[in-house]
């Protein structure tokens, strides 16, 4: 009871501070889902933060929704944060936060940090849209000129599982012929198909595989929910069939794209994927 008053208090203190906020934000604070408390929360990563090549993980610091250091992060923030803020079920939050603990290199680790994520060609791979690739540096902070290249091939309004493949592949192609070390590992190849369709998941329609071109870029550029846009949390929840299915959609979309089929090119013994 005394945390009811408490949040319904404190929902009423931040709208009141944030006069700007639409009407159907403010009738949305509720004291029953005082997690949600978060989607009106926003703050930029302080200088002892830690934030992730992932727009979305840097997103959730953001908010609040993952611990806002981006650091020490349980299995427990990681499957809250991914229900609460964006209906991510728990079988596919816990299957991501086992693949984030790969990254940390601390023997027996419970946590990890977001920085951890960098840590290249363990889950960090080349032909990011956003990121520069490994080989020039800086494979974690927002790059506006790749993404740019990535944007220009979001030809409408409204992007569409063949123009995400485009988008994908195109920095693909980039990559191999600017980064004389560009590899992607079989992980990474998966990782890079399924980040493609996760943006189209989380923020879009998972049946038509389609999204709004503004909320993939307010997303990215900002590093914030695009809630001001008009986003709002997906009805279904979100499962790890439906990344499967819709990372098919952008593989079977990338073959029709590119060379009538997926290409794999042998580089060094390791296989580069297109
Ligand atoms: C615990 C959960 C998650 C982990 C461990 C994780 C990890 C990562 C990592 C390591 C990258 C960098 C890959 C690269 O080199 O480009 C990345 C990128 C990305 N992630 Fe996440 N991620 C998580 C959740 C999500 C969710 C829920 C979304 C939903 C939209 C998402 C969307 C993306 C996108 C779109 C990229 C591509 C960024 C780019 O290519 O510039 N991630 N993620």
């Amino acid at each position: 009871m005394k945390l009811c008053v408490l949040s319904a208090t404190l929902c009423f203190n931040l709208a009141a501070a944030l006069p700007s906020l639409p009407s159907w934000l403010t009738s949305e604070f509720s004291a029953e889902i005082p997690e949600e408390i978060h989607y009106f929360t926003w703050h930029s990563p302080g200088p002892n933060d830690a934030r992730a090549p992932c727009p979305m993980l840097n997103t959730l610091a953001n908010h609040g929704f993952l611990p806002h250091s981006g650091k020490s992060i349980t299995e427990r923030d990681t499957v809250n944060a991914l229900y609460t803020a964006l209906n991510i079920n728990q079988t596919l939050g816990q299957f991501l936060f086992q693949k984030a603990m790969t990254t940390n290199p601390t023997p027996n680790a419970t946590t990890f940090d977001l920085d951890d994520l960098d840590r290249h060609d363990i889950l960090e791979h080349d032909a990011s849209l956003s990121r520069g690739d490994f080989y020039f540096g800086d494979d974690h902070t927002f790059n506006q000129t790749i993404f740019d290249e990535t944007r220009s091939y979001w030809t409408e309004p409204i992007i569409d599982v063949q123009m995400a493949a485009n988008a994908r592949l195109a920095r693909v192609h980039t990559s191999n012929a600017t980064n004389p070390t560009f590899m992607l590992t079989d992980l990474g190849r998966k990782f890079s198909f399924g980040e493609t369709a996760a943006y189209i998941l989380v923020l879009g329609d998972r049946v038509a595989g389609t999204v709004k071109r503004s909320w993939v870029e307010y997303l990215f550029e900002k590093e914030r929910l695009p809630l001001e846009l008009g986003w709002r949390k997906r009805k279904v929840e979100i499962s790890n069939g439906h990344v499967g299915n819709l990372l098919q959609r952008i593989v079977n979309a990338t073959g029709a794209s590119a060379q009538d089929k997926e290409i794999m090119i042998k580089r060094g013994g390791m296989h580069v994927g297109l």
